[in-house]
């Protein structure tokens, strides 16, 4: 197999978008995540329907002692391996996730799993000097809000990690890419009140795998969630703590 991509977090939406672009890149697939009949299904769609060769193994970010052995057995599949996108995410109920067992699994899922397989794949990544990382992370990271600070910190620390990680592989010339979707159509935001500018999976994906093809490091989708965070950022906190956003 020739220049493949591990797809983490593959029954996603947003991943499945972004698989199919890669796919219709030639790019041969893994698919990792928790549901294996899926990944299987999907595995049999994206071959049948692009012709290229996709493998699928099961992965759960947050059982990270599992991680090593889960990135060597996806090596052992695909020998050549080009890149990472890193998908998976839980929101999860923020009135919940006041009780910290609760928001323990939201900062497991979206940040603590994410910097143990991370950290697997920048060191393999990094003595070869080649391939890419695109972490999906999200605009909830960029400002603290109070309708959803749990998620938020742990997709804000991600990006932190992913610039870090950035700065470390950048000599080595390994591409770090942190996306940042805003309100995407998927089953994590089904039902959510005051949603607005709705992205659809399909553009975020095909977006997502056209930013290899750039120069941009972070990468705000759509575009125009740069300028609605530079101005939600801005806000004076004396007068953001009285919002009740
Ligand atoms: N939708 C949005 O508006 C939006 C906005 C900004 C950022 N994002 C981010 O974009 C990414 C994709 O989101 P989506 O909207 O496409 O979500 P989605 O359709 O709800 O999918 C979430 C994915 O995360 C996986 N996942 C959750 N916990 C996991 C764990 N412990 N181990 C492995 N996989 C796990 C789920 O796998 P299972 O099928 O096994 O549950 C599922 O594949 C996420 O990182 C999300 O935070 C989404």
């Amino acid at each position: 197999m020739s220049e493949s991509v591990l797809i983490l977090g593959a029954t996603s939406a947003i991943a499945r978008a972004t698989a199919a672009a890669f796919a219709a890149r030639g790019k041969g697939l893994y698919l990792a995540s928790r549901d294996l009949d899926e990944l299987q299904r999907s595995a049999f769609d994206l071959h049948l329907r692009y012709g290229i060769e996709v493998r699928y193994g099961l992965f759960d970010a947050e059982a990270t002692a599992t991680h090593e052995a889960f990135f060597q057995a996806a090596l052992e599949a695909m020998p050549d391996l080009s890149g990472v996108v890193l998908a998976f995410g839980y929101l999860g109920d923020q009135k919940a996730a006041r009780d910290f067992s609760v928001g323990e699994k939201i900062i497991a899922s979206n940040f603590t799993g994410a910097a143990s397989i991370l950290s697997h794949c920048a060191n393999y990544f990094e003595p070869l000097k080649r391939g890419f990382i695109i972490g999906i992370s999200s605009v909830a990271g960029d400002r603290g809000r109070q309708s959803n600070y749990v998620y938020g910190a742990a997709k804000g620390a991600l990006s932190l990690y992913l610039q870090g990680l950035r700065n470390r592989l950048f000599a080595s010339g390994v591409r770090v890419i942190t996306v940042k979707p805003g309100f995407v159509d998927t089953a994590m935001t089904f039902g959510l009140p005051g949603l607005f500018l709705v992205a659809s999976p399909q553009n975020i994906g095909e977006r997502i795998v056209g930013a290899l093809g750039k120069s941009a490091d972070v990468v705000y989708l759509p575009w125009f969630w740069r300028h609605i965070m530079l101005v939600i950022q801005h806000i004076p906190e004396t007068i953001f703590k009285r919002m009740k956003l």
